[in-house]
């Protein structure tokens, strides 16, 4: 059994007759470095991927170390997972309640017969809320390669493009820099359209005048970065200049506040003071940031709330933003990383706003 897994059932408290269900692909993936469908079943002395035949081998090489169970007609993942539990003495079985579905649950206590059912309260998140240096590596690799792409796009934009013309533009540059993906949908927001935290990059034109807020991220190793930089084409108006002041003030206040220690909420607090204080209450509507990894959004969140005390190596992004109906919206977001002696950017592109 790999480290992970046998931090797992530790984390889990897993007792000897119990046994363990994982359906997310994210947990997956942590647990096993499989990238297909299936699930996992395991307990203490056994762990299996069943999957169906399009994923056997896959599953073979990606997890050395797990057993490989293939569904066929007649024969479900659940009837496989419950032979594995009765071989195995298993008389509960803890299982992700907030990713199966209704049907699934039923599907499954339908084909386990005679075991108790208990959730399994989130203890792969809580291990991968840690991060080590391999998930770093991936990580500020994936942040490396987003603000390369950025600060090729920087020389493409034009008058006159579309939003969705520079998503493409943005996209393709990720991928050729070596993103193996995608780590969510680009947003693009130009002019009046940056009110949309997030906005969905459409036919408009970006026009001279207007800033356009661009929030994207790689995938690598299977790990997301994520980065949003807001730049103007030509001269802003005086209030959106303002607007952008305070976003980048409360951002660098707040990623130069981050420590292990730091209780997340209350770093919250002073972005929301900054922006309230300078006219805008009420328009700052999100969280200040999320953690990073496997997902693009995992715990801990810079929210009001969280109480949570930041540690060493875990990731988190600050992202303040104000947005304003009808006229627009400013956002900047890095990626950090808690070391013992603060936060470190893992994101370098600039942040003083750029006057394209
Ligand atoms: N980058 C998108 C988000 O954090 O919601
Ligand atoms: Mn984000």
């Amino acid at each position: 059994m790999n480290e992970r897994m046998n931090k797992l059932l530790q984390t889990a408290a897993l007792g000897k007759d119990e046994g363990i269900l994982i359906h997310k692909p994210s947990n997956m993936f942590y647990l096993s470095g499989y990238t297909g469908e299936g699930l996992i079943a395991a307990g203490h002395g056994f762990q299996a991927i069943i999957t169906d035949f399009r994923y056997t081998e896959q599953a073979e090489r990606q997890a050395p170390g797990f057993d490989v169970l293939m569904v066929e007609k007649g024969v479900s993942h659940a009837m496989l997972a419950s032979e594995l539990f009765a071989q195995h003495g298993v008389k509960c079985v803890r299982y992700e309640d907030d990713e199966v579905t209704v049907r699934s649950f039923e599907a499954i206590k339908e084909a386990i017969p005679g075991v108790e059912f208990a959730s399994l309260k989130n203890a792969p998140e809580t291990i991968r809320r840690i991060k080590d240096q391999h998930e770093l590596d991936c990580i500020e690799e994936a942040c490396n390669i987003s603000c390369k792409a950025f600060d090729q796009l920087l020389g493409f934009i034009k008058p006159g493009m579309t939003e969705k013309q520079l998503q493409i533009k943005l996209e393709f540059l990720m991928l050729e820099l070596g993103a193996e993906a995608l780590a969510f949908n680009t947003i693009v927001a130009s002019g009046v359209n940056g009110s949309l935290p997030h906005a969905i990059p459409s036919d408009k034109k970006v026009e001279m005048g207007e800033m356009i807020t661009f929030d994207f991220g790689a995938k690598k190793g299977g790990y997301c970065a994520d980065m949003t930089r807001t730049i103007s084409l030509g001269q802003p108006s005086a209030e959106m200049k303002k607007i952008y002041d305070t976003v980048l003030y409360a951002q660098q206040t707040c990623e130069d506040m981050l420590a292990p220690g730091k209780v997340c909420k209350d770093i919250d607090t002073v972005a929301r003071k900054i922006i309230d204080d300078a006219g805008y209450a009420g328009r700052f509507g999100h969280g200040l940031g999320h953690s990073v990894g496997i997902d693009i959004h995992e715990d801990p969140r810079l929210s009001q709330l969280c109480e949570d005390p930041l540690e060493v190596n875990q990731t988190i992004t600050v992202e303040p933003g104000i947005y304003v109906p009808g006229l627009g919206g400013v956002r900047i977001e890095d990626t950090c990383a808690i070391t013992e002696n603060g936060g470190r950017t893992l994101v370098h592109a600039q942040k003083a706003l750029l006057i394209l």
